[in-house]
């Protein structure tokens, strides 16, 4: 696997694929892999030929308080995990390679309505961010398809309507939750928390297992749901709720009546400062 640093080196070496007929997948990350990272791009290297992990640290999609400086950095191992599973391309830039203008002159990307409910709310301009560096690497990389995680479901719709309206013409596929044995999803935060917080964390799934139950059990009402998934978080004495929602599972919009197509349950919880989210469609 080459490592390339600058977008002359990975234009060069796509060209290079695609001068061969590959089909490319492009799987974006901000590093310190994990098995959730990992199963994306081994399922872009069943579904495509040649396969691009890139690996920024994104600023503009942190907010103020949020803290970059601590976001775990680990080039070298993630190196070696790439190439366990036969990435054929790692794209880690330098910041100044992906804002030469500094980036409050960015030209940027808002995708309304979908980036503005729940994560969106709590992290202003996250999405924008988020939006803008994905915008860039798609047409940095132009690939054939891009694969996102579900963990992150808002970003995922946000990505697939942000290719919608733009008319990019990128298939986006959305992958299953890794997650621990005890059912606590896959996160580079996870290890922010401390022991006891790490037992706590459960609570998030466990939640989602609740809301499961109940709707299997015939319960439509996204109020009784929503209060029943609090109820198993509060019992934890470090949680406190950022939000508990059910939303569309589509435009992200809240439900204030009965369930009766997809619907998204989705929470994000702070377990001590770290923030987790987690989330469930529930399927009539
Ligand atoms: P990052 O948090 O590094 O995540 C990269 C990709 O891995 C995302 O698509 C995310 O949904 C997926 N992912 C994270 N944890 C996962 C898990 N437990 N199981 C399956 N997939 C998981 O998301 C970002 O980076 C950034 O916002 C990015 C899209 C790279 C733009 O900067």
């Amino acid at each position: 696997m080459n490592t390339v640093k600058t977008v002359r080196e990975l234009r060069a070496a796509i060209a290079g694929a695609r001068s061969k007929g590959k089909r490319i997948a492009l799987v974006p990350t901000m590093g310190n892999l994990h098995s959730g990272h990992v199963a994306l791009v081994e399922k872009a290297k069943q579904r495509a030929d040649f396969v691009v992990t890139s690996i920024f640290v994104n600023p503009l999609q942190f907010g103020p308080s949020e803290d970059l400086s601590k976001y775990p950095r680990s080039l070298a191992a993630d190196q070696e995990k790439l190439i366990e599973v036969d990435c054929d391309l790692l794209f880690a830039p330098e910041l100044e390679e992906i804002y030469p203008d500094g980036m409050q002159g960015q030209t940027t990307v808002h995708v309304p309505v979908a980036s503005e409910g729940l994560c969106g709310a709590s992290r202003p301009g996250h999405f924008d961010g988020v939006a803008t560096v994905v915008s860039k690497l798609f047409n940095m990389v132009q690939p054939d398809l891009a694969i996102f995680g579900e963990k992150d479901f808002q970003q995922l719709a946000v990505i697939r309507k942000l290719v919608r309206d733009l008319n990019m013409s990128i298939q986006i596929m959305g992958e299953p939750t890794v997650r621990a044995e005890d059912g606590l999803a896959l996160s580079s935060r996870n290890q922010h928390l401390t022991p006891a917080q790490r037992g706590q964390a459960v609570c998030l799934r466990q939640a989602l297992d609740e809301a499961e139950r109940r709707f299997a059990a015939g319960e439509r009402d996204p109020q009784a749901l929503k209060d029943a998934m609090r109820a198993r978080i509060a019992r934890e004495p470090d949680a406190r709720i950022d939000y508990v929602e059910i939303a569309d599972d589509d435009t992200l919009t809240p439900l204030d009546g009965p369930i009766t197509r997809p619907a998204l349950a989705a929470l994000a919880v702070r377990i001590g400062q770290p923030r987790l989210i987690d989330n469930t469609v529930l399927r009539p």
